[in-house]
């Protein structure tokens, strides 16, 4: 198999490490990819939203199959683009439709699509500019916290936890003048919901469908779980507070009437569902659906996951995933992610890198890096993820707290707290 991958993070790191052993994978291509990936296939400066320029690659270097890392190639409908060319046709595209990447892409479609399936999730109602006086009127009645979600992608800055009903009202008028810009045309105001967050991964080709490992992610800048949102600064898996009890009711309540919603609607989705939950009294409510995986949650996912990726994305193409089995690896995986100073906000780039080659029992996993003359520089926020293996997360998040500490870049940054609430 020749794989194209698009994308160029931590994430896209763990998926070309798992195709990079794999028997199957004669030639992988990463687009864009970082001075990580290039260590397990070829980098291509390809823009992974000209369809046009990842046709022409794809025919010329005979892919025969392209996996999707980030959301924003399916929101915009790569898997139409190749489904509806005579050229393309059969290069199977893993990652949905883009009606089924709507999951993702509108957070009202997904309030719909689960309220459909009865599948648990905070209340809601949504609001337009023309209703925009009845959405302030419905802020006064609810109890802060209030939970204000641009309906669009907004880079995962859309959503909004206000602790009073002035500051709500305050944002909520500024998302719909444009705040957002079109993402913020429409707003979801949700119930709050108070309880411990962990993210679940199904692969599906539509038919049937496998869970992964589940994970916990750490998404504040500060210890303590304070400050600002980031991409995420690290993440554990499995998460010791989801138990068989707690997942059986995830699998019969949220993931077998999310496939049969996705059937009903009669989406082609052969990709990856990454549902985010909260675990509110014991039970398992939907906080948002992705249509890709996690980052970092792959870098934690992936180094469980004992199956030769590159089969089970094959199987996903063909739609015979029912075959497969999922092996999964009994260690805990934990990742911590060095970021650069000031990241989530202004940061700076061109850091050189050292102590990398030092590093032997952890799996680093770069993220935003490039190589330049034989150094290896930040060229990201988020720059490396550092994942490790133990016997439980404590041992493992030691490991990676030890190999964080060694490596130096100027500015470096990174949560030592992670696994704190667990
Ligand atoms: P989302 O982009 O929908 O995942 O939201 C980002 C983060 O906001 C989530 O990871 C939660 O921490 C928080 N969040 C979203 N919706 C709710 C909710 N209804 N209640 C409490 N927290 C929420
Ligand atoms: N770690 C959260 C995300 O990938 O959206």
């Amino acid at each position: 198999m020749n794989i194209l991958l698009l994308g160029s993070g931590g994430r896209e790191h763990a998926f070309s490490w798992k195709f990079s052993q794999s028997p199957l994978c004669e030639k992988l291509f990463i687009a864009p990819g970082n001075a990580g990936t290039a260590t397990c296939g070829t980098n291509v400066a390809l823009n992974i939203k000209d369809f046009d320029q990842i046709k022409s690659f794809v025919l010329e270097n005979e892919i025969n199959i392209v996996v999707v890392g980030p959301e924003e190639p399916l929101v915009l409908g790569i898997y139409d683009f190749f489904k509806n060319d005579d050229e393309l046709k059969n290069v199977p595209v893993i990652g949905p439709s883009k009606e089924g990447a709507k999951l993702e892409g509108s957070k009202s479609f997904g309030k719909v699509f689960m309220a459909e399936q009865n599948i648990p999730t905070a209340g809601y109602e949504e609001f337009e500019a023309v209703t925009l006086e009845r959405g302030l009127k419905y802020i006064a009645t609810q109890t802060p916290p209030i939970v204000l979600k641009a309906d669009g992608l907004a880079a995962g800055k859309g959503v909004l936890i206000l602790p009073t009903i002035e500051e709500a009202q305050k944002e909520f008028k500024e998302m719909l003048s444009g705040k957002f810009g079109s993402a913020g045309a429409k707003v979801v105001i949700e119930e709050f919901l108070d309880g411990i967050e962990f993210s679940v991964f199904v692969l599906t080709d539509g038919k049937s469908y496998k869970v992964l490992p589940i994970a916990k992610d750490y998404k504040r800048i500060g210890e303590n779980d304070e400050g600002l949102n980031t991409g995420g600064m690290g993440a554990v898996s499995p998460v010791p507070f989801v138990d068989k009890v707690l997942m059986d009711k995830v699998e019969e309540r949220v993931i077998k009437p999310t496939i049969k919603g996705i059937q009903e609607r009669g989406f082609d989705y052969k990709g990856f569902i990454f549902i985010g939950l909260i675990r509110v009294n014991n039970e398992p409510y939907v906080i948002e659906y992705n249509c890709r995986m996690g980052d970092p949650e792959t870098e934690v996912v992936f180094p469980r996951l004992k199956n030769d990726l590159a089969q089970l994305m094959k199987a996903v193409g063909e739609g015979t995933l029912e075959n497969e089995t999922i092996e999964i690896d009994e260690r805990a995986a934990t990742t911590m992610f060095l970021v650069s100073g000031g990241y989530p906000e202004a940061y700076e780039k061109g850091k050189e890198m050292h102590g990398l080659n030092a590093i032997d029992d952890s799996i680093l996993f770069h993220a935003g890096t490039r190589e330049e003359d034989g150094k290896i520089l930040t060229n990201g926020g988020r720059v490396m993820a550092i994942t490790s293996y133990g016997d439980d997360f404590k041992a493992a998040l030691e490991v990676s707290k030890k190999n964080a500490e060694r490596i130096e870049f100027e500015g470096k940054y990174f949560r030592r707290d992670i696994g704190f609430d667990l």
